[in-house]
């Protein structure tokens, strides 16, 4: 049974939500205010909240924030009246789901609630209480799995782009999902019924993709012997996926550029105007930024598709993902090749944890069913692995600045986890890297001035968060046990900061 939670400080309007809901078999709870409402769902799990904007002690879109940083799965619905629109759309910026005026009528309360349910079944956060993910025909055994906080926020992410049909650019290394991704918002969004048309931009010859994207008239060229239409319009009503788009080329780009303006584009051989109605997901493990500065990628055409930007982070930056998806993969190919094996002994299991996964996702997949190919025994043991996992030289080294991946964008980063004041106080501030040498020479120290700025950097994100390390650790891109070990050698105590 779902558990929802009914915040209102209109004790009338409280009690008739929480029995239209009960009508509906949910277990519903109640709370009279933010302050109550966010102490109650840090105290027990709730799968949705139902809140008003207006309340006494702390309003409904504080306490939302507060809720969300606790629980970013939490699904909250809104409810305002007419008079407050402008707050309850703050609140879905915020991470609400949706929002209702009053008066509310339960039938379409209990029709957005089952649909937010839905919604987010089809995005579960665990491997095994999630039901399979709603990824289309083809590929229905497949299921979305990570337990990470940057997973979690990837999730969060998604059933909020499902809703909108804004273009979307997906982002990250070889393997991280980033299709996974494209389908579940494809298929979790009114669009679900329609089309999911796929091209990879980058598997295709150059001279062939605009008749691919858009079609030909027969004749338009040599070899083109009947008309035929296009990925754009093959996908019309529904998503088309551009995957690799980082790699078309500079005339495709103006090409593509003025169909993703206009919603219009022409035929190869043609005058003729098609116009569809097609939502747009890119992807690309490309750094654009780069490319931008050197002319290869336009900048108004990634502006354009980066409207609501996806980041996939690289599985060695969220080593929490990486049991789970063991334990995932693990069922997946007992079932696929009938066997029963238990798991990984604990020291294989270590070092998976340790390699650093340049193929992330899909080679854990691989290396996983080689394990299965190779192990006689019940338990997946060190020498089932392959060679590379095991050879030290592909660990993760901590605090190696090169197992960054080459996109990450620092001022995003930046900006988005401090606001414009401390952005500006960040800037205001400088670091003394340089020290007297002898004879009144500069001396540089590379070392040394990278320990100051972590010192200093860790200081600043601890302030900014009043010292609690688990929203500095999310906030400022830090693993927990990176930062918990950056306090300890640098003597840092997060108290003062409280
Ligand atoms: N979070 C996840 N949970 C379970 N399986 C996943 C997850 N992310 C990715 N996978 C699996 O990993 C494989 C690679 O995913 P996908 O093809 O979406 O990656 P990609 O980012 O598009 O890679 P590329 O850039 O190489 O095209 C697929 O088999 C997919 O099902
Ligand atoms: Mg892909």
């Amino acid at each position: 049974m779902h558990k929802v939670l009914v915040v209102d400080d209109d004790k009338v309007l409280q009690q008739s939500v929480k029995d239209a809901l009960e009508y509906h078999s949910f277990n519903v709870d109640v709370a009279d205010n933010g302050k109550e409402a966010v102490n109650t769902v840090y105290r027990e799990k709730y799968d949705l909240v139902v809140m008003d904007v207006n309340m006494p002690e702390m309003n409904g879109l504080e306490a939302l924030v507060e809720m969300k940083k606790h629980d970013p799965t939490l699904i909250v619905i809104i409810l305002t009246a007419y008079s407050n629109v402008s707050d309850a759309v703050k609140a879905v910026k915020e991470g609400a789901y949706n929002y209702l005026e009053k008066p509310i009528s339960s039938e379409n309360l209990v029709a957005l609630i089952k649909r937010a349910l839905k919604a987010r079944s089809l995005v579960e956060t665990t491997a095994f209480s999630a039901p399979t993910l709603s990824l289309g025909g083809e590929s229905s055994d497949d299921q979305f799995v990570g337990q990470s906080n940057e997973m979690k926020k990837v999730f969060n992410i998604i059933s909020k782009l499902a809703q909108v049909s804004t273009p979307v650019l997906i982002r990250g290394e070889s393997g991280t999902g980033k299709e996974l991704v494209a389908k579940a918002i494809h298929y979790n969004g009114p669009r679900k019924d329609e089309k999911f048309v796929t091209i990879n931009c980058g598997a295709i010859p150059d001279n062939l993709i605009e008749s691919e994207l858009f079609g030909h008239e027969k004749g338009a060229f040599t070899g083109a012997d009947s008309r035929k239409i296009g990925k754009f319009q093959y996908a019309d009503g529904g998503t088309l996926f551009l995957d690799e788009i980082g790699d078309i080329s500079q005339q495709m780009q103006v090409k593509l550029l003025r169909a993703l303006q206009e919603q219009t584009f022409s035929p190869v051989g043609s005058n003729r105007e098609v116009k569809v109605d097609v939502r747009i997901i890119a992807a690309s493990h490309k750094p654009f930024e780069e490319m931008i500065k050197k002319g290869t990628f336009r900048e108004d055409l990634f502006y354009r598709l980066n409207v609501l930007p996806v980041y996939l982070p690289p599985l060695r930056e969220r080593v929490l993902d990486i049991p789970i998806l063991m334990d995932y993969y693990v069922q997946y190919f007992n079932n696929v090749h009938n066997l029963n094996i238990r798991g990984f002994s604990p020291d294989a299991t270590e070092v998976m944890k340790k390699y650093r996964w340049p193929g992330n996702i899909r080679e854990l997949r691989n290396v996983i069913e080689h394990c299965f190919i190779m192990e006689s025994g019940d338990e997946v043991s060190l020498s089932s692995l392959p060679r590379q996992v095991l050879d030290p030289k592909h660990q993760v080294k901590e605090d190696s600045e090169d197992e960054r991946s080459d996109f990450i964008d620092i001022q995003g980063i930046k900006n988005s986890i401090l606001d414009e004041s401390s952005t500006k106080a960040l800037d205001d501030y400088t670091f003394q890297f340089a020290s007297k040498g002898e004879g009144n020479t500069v001396k540089l120290d590379f070392q040394n001035a990278k320990e100051q700025f972590e010192k200093e950097f860790i200081i600043q994100a601890l302030k900014l968060h009043k010292g609690r390390i688990n929203q500095t650790a999310l906030n400022a891109n830090i693993p927990k046990k990176t930062l918990l070990r950056k306090i300890e050698k640098y003597e840092i105590s997060p108290k003062e900061y409280y």
